[in-house]
């Protein structure tokens, strides 16, 4: 296949290029009636909608269908769809299409919340599957094949195997294989959020992609790490267990009726980019990488901590949190991906042959926002251990939650014990800490009003107020929702 090509690109372009008068949505006319500034409106001029010779998302026969097989090409997959609604809508779409209501899915714990809002809206059941603790980055890393053998042992009904692969730190871990082959032996499809490793087909040193491991259905943010824009993802199918029909009535359901063509053009661009990306390029990148890293070594008062995917790293200050650094770089102009209480995570630029970043201008930067952090800094206390989870637990989030308006707002003195209304989530990264129907310990309170108190963001039933920290609760106690 000529991957240099890009079909949805270049139908967009061709229908521009004839100067069409505009009788249809979108309203603002390619751009005429738009207030936004200059550059942005410029790009209005491909913001079309499903006029002829540019197909549709939802019954693709021409470009699109042209577009995805190409994808599915380069990926080396059996199908693969191009997302509109990110891979929210994946994981949304690739849990409905294997669970009915009532069903089990296994699921790592620290997955993304859409994977909770997905079991939840197919009302099944999940058994929590605890990860590895990753000491390399101090978070919550890779499952264990051990874990899920003995979640499959236990659940010989469950529908299927949810795992995130890499983790947002770009944990890997070595198991996917064996928990695919596991999964397999029981003839049930691993479901892979690979939202971050859309770059893994690009081979050594990079870790092997989860289409190459055996993963049946796998979801990629081709926005994250590869040249699409925000919202803009892929989806493929490798299995002959998985549905595909049923997969793509679900993902046609879930998303938008009018597909951006911004964003599908980007798909297909990056698609095109990832195909293209030659070995010339991986030096590239991996040479201005080394470069990068030898500045950032020097500064002493930096720990530079590298991860399994060499497109992230991790900085680390003595004495400061993650978050203290983050305002740090900001205002020298750095913006991060995100900051935890121990660090700052970056996510290094896909460069090829023919682009690249200034290391010198941006490592001036950084320096001079660590040395004044490094005069200034109050000395923070970092929490050293995890919180503790059993290796299996079942989450029941179904129709059964209780409705809103017996929701009410306490104080941490008034929360212990009581169960949440809905999950409370860093964000970034989303990974909940605190499950919806969950009941708040004493331990994980003190853990988010620790993390609010460094300058952690929260979404969900969890809200700061001045220096008051509240939870909402179910106001009608019911079971734990996780046993
Ligand atoms: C692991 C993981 N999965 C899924 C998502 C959702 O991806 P998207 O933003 O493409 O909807 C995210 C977003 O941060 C994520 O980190």
């Amino acid at each position: 296949m000529d991957h240099t090509k890009r079909p949805v690109v270049e139908a967009l372009q061709k229908f521009q290029a004839a100067q069409p008068v505009s009788f249809h949505v979108p309203g603002h006319k390619h751009g005429l009636l738009s207030g936004l500034p200059s550059d942005l409106k410029a790009a209005l001029r491909y913001d079309v909608t499903e006029l002829t010779g540019l197909d549709d998302l939802h019954a693709p026969t021409e470009v699109l269908a042209e577009g995805q097989a190409m994808l599915a090409d380069a990926y080396g997959a059996k199908q693969s769809f191009f997302l509109v609604n990110g891979s929210t809508v994946g994981n949304l779409a690739m849990i409905r299409s294997i669970c009915e209501p009532g069903d089990v899915l296994l699921v790592q714990r620290n997955a993304h919340k859409s994977v909770f809002h997905a079991v939840e809206l197919a009302g099944a059941h999940a058994i929590l599957l605890t990860p590895e603790w990753d000491e390399q980055t101090c978070t919550a890393g890779a499952l264990a094949a051990s874990t899920v053998d003995v979640a499959l042992e236990r659940h010989p009904d469950a529908k299927g195997v949810f795992v995130t692969y890499p983790t947002y730190y770009g944990t890997t871990g070595s198991d996917l294989e064996l928990i695919v082959a596991s999964a397999h032996k029981k003839e049930i499809p691993v479901l892979i959020d690979e939202a971050h490793g859309a770059h893994f087909v690009l081979g050594t040193p990079f870790p092997p992609s989860a289409l190459q491991l055996g993963a049946d259905i796998v979801v990629q943010s081709a926005h994250k790490t590869l040249s699409a824009m925000t919202q803009a993802s892929f989806l493929h199918v490798n299995s002959h267990i998985v549905d595909t029909d049923r997969l793509s009535r679900f993902l046609s359901m879930l998303q938008t009726s009018s597909p951006s063509y911004v964003l599908l053009a980007s798909l297909d661009d990056a698609r095109s980019m990832v195909a293209n990306y030659s070995e010339k390029d991986k030096q590239a990148f991996l040479a201005w990488r080394l470069t990068f890293i030898e500045q950032l070594h020097k500064m002493k008062v930096l720990e530079v901590i590298e991860t399994e995917d060499p497109l992230k790293i991790l900085l680390r200050q003595k004495e400061a949190s993650g978050y203290t650094l983050q305002r740090a770089l900001e205002s020298a102009g750095i913006f991060t991906e995100l900051a935890d209480e121990r660090q700052v995570l970056f996510v290094l630029p896909l460069l090829t042959e023919r682009t690249s970043y200034s290391t010198d201008s941006i490592c001036k930067a950084i320096h001079s926002a660590v040395q004044e952090l490094q005069e200034e800094a109050v000395p923070t206390s970092i929490p050293a251990e995890p919180v503790e989870h059993e290796q299996l637990r079942k989450l029941v989030i179904t129709t059964s939650n209780p409705v809103r308006d017996q929701a009410q707002w306490v104080d941490t003195e008034n929360a212990v014990g009581r169960q949440l209304m809905d999950s409370i989530v860093p964000y970034p990264p989303g990974i909940p800490l605190v499950l919806s129907g969950e009941q708040l310990t004493q331990r994980q309170i003190e853990e988010v009003c620790h993390m609010i108190e460094s300058g952690a963001k929260f979404q969900g039933a969890v809200r700061a107020n001045g220096s008051t920290v509240e939870f909402e609760v179910m106001s009608v106690q019911g079971d734990d929702h996780i046993g």
